[in-house]
Order: C-alpha cells, then sequence, then structure tokens
C-alpha cells in the first residue's frame, strides 16, 4: 500500500458533529478558502463561497431550516425539525456556502461538490474539524429565506449548492461508517 500525507488525510477525514465554542484562527479559515478556490471546476468564476462565523445568524439559520424541515415529507426530517435539542450546525463557529452560478451554461454542481471536499481536506490537514452540511439550507426554503439570503449577501443569480461546518473538535468521531470494499469493478 502506497502511503503519503495527501493519502494519510483523506483517509483520516471524518464527520465531526462537535466543536468546541473557539473561533478558528484566520490563517486557518484563509488556508481552507485558498483549498477550496483551486478545486477543479467546469465553469470559471462560477462558484461563490459565503463565510459565516456570527453566532445569531448561525443560530438562526439552524433554527429556520428546522421549520422549513418540519414541514417535510420525509419522518427523518420532521422529527429533527421538532428535536429542540438538534442543532443542524452542530454548534461550530465556522459555516460556509457554496454557492455556484445559475446562467452558467451547465449545472455547476459538481464544481461546488469539489470545492466543498478541498475545504474538509484542508481543515483535516490542520487539525481542524469538519462536516459537510445539507440540512441548513433548508433554512433558504423557509418563510426567512429571501431575508437571509440578502443578508448573507449571496449573489444573485446563484445557488447555494452545499454547506459545511468548521471548528476545533470536540469529540473524536463517533460511529465511523464502514467503507464497503464491494463498490469497485475492475475491467482489465
Ligand atoms: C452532500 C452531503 C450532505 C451531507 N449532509 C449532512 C447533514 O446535513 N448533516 C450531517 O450531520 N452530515 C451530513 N453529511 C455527512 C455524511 O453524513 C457523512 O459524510 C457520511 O456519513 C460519511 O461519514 P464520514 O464523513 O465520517 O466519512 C453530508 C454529506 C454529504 C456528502
Amino acid at each position: 500500500m502506497i502511503a503519503n500525507e495527501t493519502l494519510k488525510i483523506i483517509k483520516q477525514r471524518r464527520s465531526i458533529r462537535s466543536f468546541k465554542d473557539e473561533q478558528i484562527r484566520e490563517e486557518e479559515l484563509q488556508a481552507m478558502l485558498e483549498a477550496g478556490l483551486y478545486a477543479p471546476y467546469a465553469w470559471e468564476q462560477g462558484r461563490h463561497f459565503t463565510v459565516i462565523q456570527n453566532k445569531k445568524l448561525l443560530d438562526r439559520l439552524n433554527l429556520a431550516a428546522k421549520e422549513a424541515a418540519k414541514q417535510m415529507d420525509m419522518e427523518h426530517f420532521r422529527n429533527l425539525g421538532n428535536n429542540e435539542k438538534f442543532n443542524c450546525l452542530y454548534d461550530a463557529p465556522t459555516l460556509i456556502i457554496v454557492s455556484g452560478n445559475e446562467q452558467a451554461p451547465i449545472p455547476l454542481e459538481a464544481d461546488c461538490a469539489a470545492a466543498t471536499e478541498n475545504l474538509l481536506l484542508a481543515a483535516e490537514s490542520m487539525g481542524l474539524g469538519s462536516c459537510w452540511i445539507f440540512f441548513v439550507l433548508l433554512a433558504f426554503n423557509s418563510p426567512q429565506g429571501s431575508e437571509l439570503r440578502k443578508e448573507l449577501k449571496i449573489p444573485d443569480g446563484y445557488k447555494p449548492y452545499y454547506s459545511a461546518v468548521f471548528g476545533y473538535k470536540k469529540a473524536a468521531a463517533v460511529n465511523v461508517p464502514d467503507r464497503k470494499p464491494n463498490l469497485i469493478t475492475y475491467v482489465r
């Protein structure tokens, strides 16, 4: 097996769902963003990163997402929305939303996903915890959605595709899902 620092970080990264209150350092944030910007893209300049480090705004996003979840068909989401203890951002001090330009001639989900993964790997490489978060984007479907979009200054014509939270790990990952070995077919 080849082992190097990059492969180690990729395997080591796990979703972290428990964070210290302390904010991450500015140079750690900048290093993550740079890694995000260097991710591959299909459409140049099609991505936008929104960094949210304002506790009140993070709390409002959590509450708005939970309100929207209460209206969803899937029971799992309704239960989370109704669970008073659940914070969809896990009290992390930093949230980054990656949005894609909807005017691009091709959908930019893949561009935004590649950037999000780079953010996570960069975070792990610096010892930070991270978790990719779909749930909070439900906030944009809530009645407060357009107001939140404005406050977050998500550019017009951009769709928030993905997001992830970051912070110093309070606890190690629990219940790490197994990677099933039968997901690969070799045709040689
Ligand atoms: C598109 C996407 C959306 C996700 N949304 C959430 C989420 O809303 N909340 C959460 O706790 N984890 C979320 N995750 C994290 C996954 O649950 C996690 O990556 C998966 O269980 C594998 O665990 P690992 O990251 O520790 O390897 C999301 C992951 C992806 C790729």
